[in-house]
């Protein structure tokens, strides 16, 4: 059986980690569609470092929970492709050997002018240099709202191919992944939703398993051996 997994917020919430749409969505008083564009980072890289700084900070001292172990555990047993909106590393942590970080990764850098990628440092600022260009254009490799996701052809492919989809933790407000499950059940997966409430896009969904993902990731993963 070839499983696609999407996560989203939601599955490292347990950890710690905030979600992007819960409270008042407010991050020091910016919206955080503010402090994630890359208009936001040319009028004010000051801020935006200091927003995925603290971002970097807040995931170095999170844990992995039996969420993201239950989902290595599935990788070991049936032909998973695992594919994270998340920019944190909890899932690497907690097992899964291969993970798909379409909207980027918090703790990777990106040069802004050469295009060179390397492990961030754990505070960037406006004078840190790219180590291959040398030009101080460092930016957070994070895909920021109007630009376009990560290693999509890939995902179109695993969709296509999957027997089942699943989306964990995931408000369905952002696409293209909102629309994953789309392209999933047209090519005839089985789709599972499995979230703390319904989603934006729950409809599109076979089967909704509703709680924290703590508890019913591991019960869904153990359904399936
Ligand atoms: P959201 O914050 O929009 O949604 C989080 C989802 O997780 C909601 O549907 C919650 O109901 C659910 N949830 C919260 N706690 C949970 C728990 N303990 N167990 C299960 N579900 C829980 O986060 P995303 O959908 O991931 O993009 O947001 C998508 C994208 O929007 C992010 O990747 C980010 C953001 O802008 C970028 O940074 C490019």
């Amino acid at each position: 059986m070839r499983i696609v997994v999407l996560t989203g917020a939601g599955i490292s919430a347990e950890s710690g980690l905030r979600t992007f749409r819960a409270e008042d969505g407010l991050w020091e008083d910016h919206r955080v569609e503010d402090v994630a564009t890359p208009e936001a980072f040319s009028r004010d890289p000051v801020l935006v470092h200091r927003f995925y700084n603290a971002r970097r900070a807040a995931v170095a001292d999170a844990q992995p929970n039996a969420a993201h172990h239950a989902l290595a555990d599935l990788a070991r047993k049936h032909d998973l492709t695992l594919v994270t909106q998340n920019v944190d590393d909890l899932h690497e942590r907690g097992g899964s050997p291969y993970v798909i970080h379409m909207h980027g990764e918090v703790k990777r850098a990106l040069c802004a002018s050469c295009g060179h990628r390397w492990p961030s440092p754990l505070v960037m600022d406006v004078t840190t240099p790219c180590p291959a260009c040398a030009n101080l254009t460092a930016r957070p490799d994070i895909v920021w709202f109007g630009e376009m996701p990560y290693h999509m052809d890939e995902i179109s492919e695993e969709l296509e191919r999957a027997d089942l989809f699943a989306a964990i933790g995931t408000s369905g407000n952002v696409y293209p992944a909102a629309g994953f499950v789309q392209l999933a059940r047209q090519f005839r997966a089985h789709c599972v939703e499995l979230n703390l409430d319904r989603s934006s896009v729950s409809r599109n969904f076979h089967e909704h398993l509703t709680g924290p993902a703590t508890q019913i990731v591991p019960e869904w993963v153990a359904r399936l051996d």
